[in-house]
């Protein structure tokens, strides 16, 4: 008995030490000039999908979640987070070169075509998020209609 209080004394307190370890979880300000909005046609409607489904981690305006506050699972949201914007980032899409841009628009429709995007992590914590088959149909539409190359869901339709 002994040890099992023994065991759930450390469990606390290494529970409770490790909210210490927090990583930075910031919103680096937004360029209006430099964002997707500013430098492409976006129908307001795919724009709100991908404000709904994507921006918290493609974006510069994440809205953090309370349990983005809690160490281990804030450890885990934060690198998502810094992974996903390195990748890709609307907030600052304008910066990328002509031709990354391009990729980006198949990569788009690819990542959501193959239910890849959003991550189903993500879903689980966000049902809205989820992307209906119209809502993956007007992203690649639109993917497509600024970015001839073949695309995923062309192939695959
Ligand atoms: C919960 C966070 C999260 C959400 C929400 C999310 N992504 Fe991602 N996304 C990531 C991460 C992390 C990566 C990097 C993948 C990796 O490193 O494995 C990524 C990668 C990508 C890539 C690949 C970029 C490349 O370099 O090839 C595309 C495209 C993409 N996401 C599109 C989307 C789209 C479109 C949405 C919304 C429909 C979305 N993502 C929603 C986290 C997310």
């Amino acid at each position: 008995m002994q040890v099992f209080w023994k065991t759930i004394l450390i469990v606390c307190l290494v529970g409770v030490s490790i909210q210490f370890i927090q990583p930075e979880r910031s919103n680096p300000p937004v360029n209006p000039s430099q964002t997707i909005h500013a430098v492409q046609h976006l129908d307001p409607s795919v724009s709100a999908t991908l404000a709904r489904s994507c921006n918290d981690c493609h974006s510069n305006l994440t809205v953090w979640p309370w349990y983005s506050r809690i160490a281990p699972v804030s450890w885990l949201v934060v690198s998502d987070v810094r992974k996903g914007r390195a990748d890709l980032n609307f907030s600052e899409w304008g910066a990328y070169p002509a031709d990354k841009q391009k990729r980006m628009l198949a990569e788009i429709c690819k990542q959501v075509s193959e239910k890849e995007m959003p991550e189903s992590t993500y879903i689980w914590m966000h049902p809205e998020a989820k992307l209906s088959d119209a809502d993956i149909h007007s992203i690649c539409t639109w993917t497509q209609s600024l970015n001839p190359l073949p695309q995923q869901s062309a192939a695959q339709e």
